[in-house]
């Protein structure tokens, strides 16, 4: 990563801060509301067992936490961290007076520095957020710290597909209708110019699954969805045959 990239990743957050007004609208709008299947694939590689205490990192507006809390009952109680105020806040106002609100507490924290001691949850949760942090090992060891021994691991981020042709269709959408249309919607270009920009450049498929072997965890698979327009990366803490 040059200097340049990690100026501006260390910003990233803050864009959220502008565009969280509008950010759920054009998630739905511009993946043709594919990002909800996506959340719900996530679901089915969850850990079984009870009472499930699960951390959703760089959690944003909280829409993966929700449709966890909502539909795995498995998940007794969830925290959803992210360092944007302003995300946070509209994913509380999203909860509030929800039946499920008792279950979920959002709140600001930093995914490469989490507040929590080792050993406090047995599922760790990160959609779309991995490309954005500072740090990504860092982030990949905290989450390893945080797990219990039967802890998974579960990131959802973009790639990119393999097929030629669909991948050329891809990357002029990225490149040039996303940052139009979601530019216009949320008034900030820039913030849509960067965030496509680290779609290009993240490591996805094996490279990153190398990425998550690196911090410890085992069974490592990767699951591309939609082509591999994005991927569901889940790794456990132990070998101690979670089923997948
Ligand atoms: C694309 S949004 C994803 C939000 C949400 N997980 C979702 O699925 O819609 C990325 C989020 O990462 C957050 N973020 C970036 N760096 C972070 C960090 N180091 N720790 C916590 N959150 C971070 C941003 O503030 C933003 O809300």
């Amino acid at each position: 990563m040059n200097l340049k990239e990690e100026e501006s990743r260390e910003q990233v957050w803050k864009m959220f801060d502008k565009i969280s007004p509008r950010y759920d609208l054009i998630n739905h709008l511009l993946s043709f509301g594919v990002d909800t299947y996506w959340r719900r694939q996530l679901i089915r590689h969850l850990p079984q067992g009870e009472d499930i205490r699960l951390l959703d990192l760089a959690t944003g507006t909280g829409d993966q936490l929700i449709t966890i809390v909502k539909k795995a009952k498995q998940v007794h109680s969830a925290l959803g961290l992210d360092l944007s105020q302003e995300m946070i806040r509209y994913g509380q106002k999203k909860i509030i007076d929800k039946p499920y609100a008792h279950q979920i507490t959002l709140m600001e924290g930093d995914a490469t520095n989490i507040k929590l001691q080792k050993e406090t949850v047995e599922c760790v949760t990160m959609s779309f957020g991995i490309r954005n942090v500072t740090d990504v090992d860092k982030c990949l060891y905290e989450c390893f710290r945080v797990l219990t021994p039967s802890g998974r691991v579960m990131i959802l981020e973009f790639s990119l597909p393999k097929n030629l042709i669909i991948r050329k269709l891809h990357v002029f959408y990225l490149r040039y209708v996303l940052p139009n249309i979601a530019g216009w919607i949320s008034r900030n270009r820039k913030a849509y110019r960067y965030l496509n920009n680290t779609v290009e450049s993240f490591p996805y498929g094996a490279e990153f699954c190398e990425k998550i072997k690196q911090a410890g965890f085992f069974y490592v698979k990767a699951y591309p969805l939609t082509f591999g327009i994005a991927t569901l990366y889940i790794g456990d803490k132990l070998p101690c045959g979670n089923d997948l």
